[in-house]
């Protein structure tokens, strides 16, 4: 038996360069791993099953098809009874779906002794979602293309991190078309580069507080994006506030982990869904 935690992402940049003529968009982002995860079991078994995710049929749950592609990539014919425990709000925009399909991959070149390389399980993932390839090993990177290019970034300084659940899931197809709508398909967009550079000299210079100045998602222009929540997460004390990915999860950023799980508890006695977490 193997066990992996699969970790949530955060973009603490979300811009877009292009709109590409395969309906994708070409991304700039700074994505970063959180502690938040969930637990993904997984046993040998002569077929692929998938346990805890009741909300689709199994065949269709990205780990089944993880788990698909990793055999047929292998060449292995074997399966695998795939456990999930959830604790990653779904379409929230921190790549709760890709963390799991991930930690699949990862799981099973462990489970099967494949000895495959991270750039290889990042091929397989890249076929089936565009955040998975970061999912693979995560940190501090910088994402282009789909979001499959990656090289890595300077480390997020150390911090206390809370992401508020929004009041719905946000789906990324509706939201990366409403972005189409508001920027005319981006024929004559500037992705905000400069804002990213400064993100990135802050961060190698451990300096949170220039991080939180140039913290920016295009996705927060969309309906997906919840002011209120914001506002109250801002009101906690945190230095800088963001939505996550497509939504509709919206971050908090504190400078100590102690000042986090208070901001989260104060969160919660308000009735929002809040989690403090701090970057991996
Ligand atoms: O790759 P993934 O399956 O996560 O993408 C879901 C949908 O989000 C795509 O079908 C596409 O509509 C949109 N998307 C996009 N550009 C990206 C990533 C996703 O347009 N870079």
């Amino acid at each position: 038996m193997v066990k992996q935690n699969a970790y949530a992402k955060i973009n603490l940049f979300l811009d877009i360069s292009c709109l590409r003529d395969d309906g994708y968009h070409d991304i700039v982002s700074y994505m970063q791993t959180v502690s938040l995860c969930d637990e993904v079991t997984l046993e040998r078994a002569d077929e692929i099953t998938v346990e805890g995710n009741p909300a689709v049929l199994p065949e269709k749950d990205l780990t089944y098809r993880a788990a698909k592609a990793f055999f047929e990539h292998t060449g292995i014919h074997g399966g695998v009874k795939i456990t999930l425990k959830r604790n990653i709000p779904m379409q929230g925009g921190l790549g709760g779906g890709s963390a799991d399909a991930a930690a699949v991959l990862r799981g099973l070149n462990e489970l099967y002794s494949t000895g495959l390389g991270d750039d290889e399980l990042r091929s397989i993932g890249g076929t089936l979602g565009s955040d998975i390839p970061f999912c693979v090993s995560g940190g501090s990177m910088l994402a282009y293309g789909r979001g499959e290019r990656l090289c890595k970034a300077p480390n997020l300084p150390d911090c206390g991190i809370v992401i508020a659940a929004g009041s719905h899931g946000c789906s990324t197809p509706s939201q990366f078309a409403e972005l189409d709508r508001l920027h005319g398909d981006f024929h004559r967009y500037t992705p905000h580069t400069d804002m990213l550079d400064r993100l990135c000299n802050a961060a190698a210079a451990h300096n949170i507080i220039g991080v939180c100045e140039s913290l920016f998602n295009i996705f927060e222009q969309t309906d997906g994006y919840d002011p209120k929540i914001a506002h109250t997460i801002k009101a906690t004390g945190a230095t800088g506030v963001l939505m996550s990915g497509s939504g509709s999860s919206i971050f908090g950023i504190y400078e100590s982990e102690d000042a986090a799980s208070k901001a989260a508890a104060e969160l919660i006695s308000k009735g929002i869904k809040a989690y403090a977490c701090r970057p991996i």
